[in-house]
């Protein structure tokens, strides 16, 4: 295969940066569409069929961009929707699910393996099918976590005490289990992962954007040339204003044009 320039990142809003954020930080010379789908967010609390044909119009509209290859920077459309994004478009599809899996397997001691994550991901099985499958000796135990997306898409950060109060809520009932490995099944998770890990002392916690960077750079043959990154930022309602936020998760991200896409129209 010939190396790849040009690649789309997507997610349902300002979670996929945090994988966009581990992919810059990792290489260079790229040029990447990013699009985040805020008229729509959250994707998590929606159908299988609804979340199927945002996933469609998403991957549509970076391909009339003419990326070479495609990043699902969603823990919600990697769980429902990749297997079927597979069979229709026939370019690269990278999702955050078995990199974090084999992550996970890799480091619990225990065998028992949490996953957080939205409604739809937590319902779909995808973590707990793969590990399954490949880690029989593993258990795993799912935990949806509805609000953190609207929490953080609302602007609200880990240091604020309703961001502390609800994720004592979701995490506390695994305070104390044999759970040691926490999978943060969501890419809008490590703008709280502070706040997660003080609240579960001792549980190893993986990031599925840093995960999945890595698998990016060793399954595409990405380009090696030395210039910046370039990074097109595409929304389809106002922008979050990500770039006020002073967040370690997007320092890595180079300036670059904001632009509106009607994503109904793919
Ligand atoms: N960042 C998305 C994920 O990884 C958020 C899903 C949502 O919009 O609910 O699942």
């Amino acid at each position: 295969m010939t190396a790849l320039h040009r690649i789309g990142v997507f997610d349902s809003g300002l979670g996929g940066l945090t994988v966009l954020n581990a992919i810059c930080a990792a290489n260079k010379g790229l040029s990447i569409i990013y699009f985040g789908d805020t008229a729509r967010v959250p994707y998590g609390s929606r159908s299988v069929e609804t979340i199927m044909h945002y996933a469609e119009q998403d991957v549509r509209f970076l391909l009339s961009k003419d990326v070479e290859a495609i990043v699902v920077a969603c823990g919600t459309v990697s769980a429902i929707a990749l297997s079927e994004l597979h069979k229709t478009f026939p370019i690269p599809i990278i999702g955050v699910i078995e990199p974090a899996c084999d992550a996970a397997a890799n480091l619990t001691v225990t065998r028992h393996i949490g996953v957080i994550g939205t409604h739809a991901t937590v319902h779909s099985s995808a973590y707990s099918n793969y590990i399954n499958e490949r880690y029989p000796d593993c258990t795993v135990s799912g935990i949806e976590c509805p609000l953190f997306v609207p929490l953080i898409e609302n602007g609200f950060r880990e240091d604020d005490p309703i961001s502390k109060m609800i994720v004592e809520r979701y995490l506390s009932p695994i305070r104390n289990t044999d759970i040691d490995t926490l999978i943060l099944g969501c890419t809008h998770y490590p703008f709280l992962i502070d706040t997660i890990r003080e609240t579960l002392p001792g549980v190893q916690l993986i990031d599925i954007g840093v995960t999945l960077a890595e698998t990016v750079g060793k399954t595409l043959p990405l380009s090696k040339s030395i210039g910046d990154n370039f990074v097109e930022y595409c929304f389809s309602d106002r922008e979050t204003g990500f770039r006020r936020f002073d967040s370690e998760h997007l320092r890595s991200l180079p300036n670059g044009p904001i632009k509106a896409v009607n994503i109904e129209s793919f």
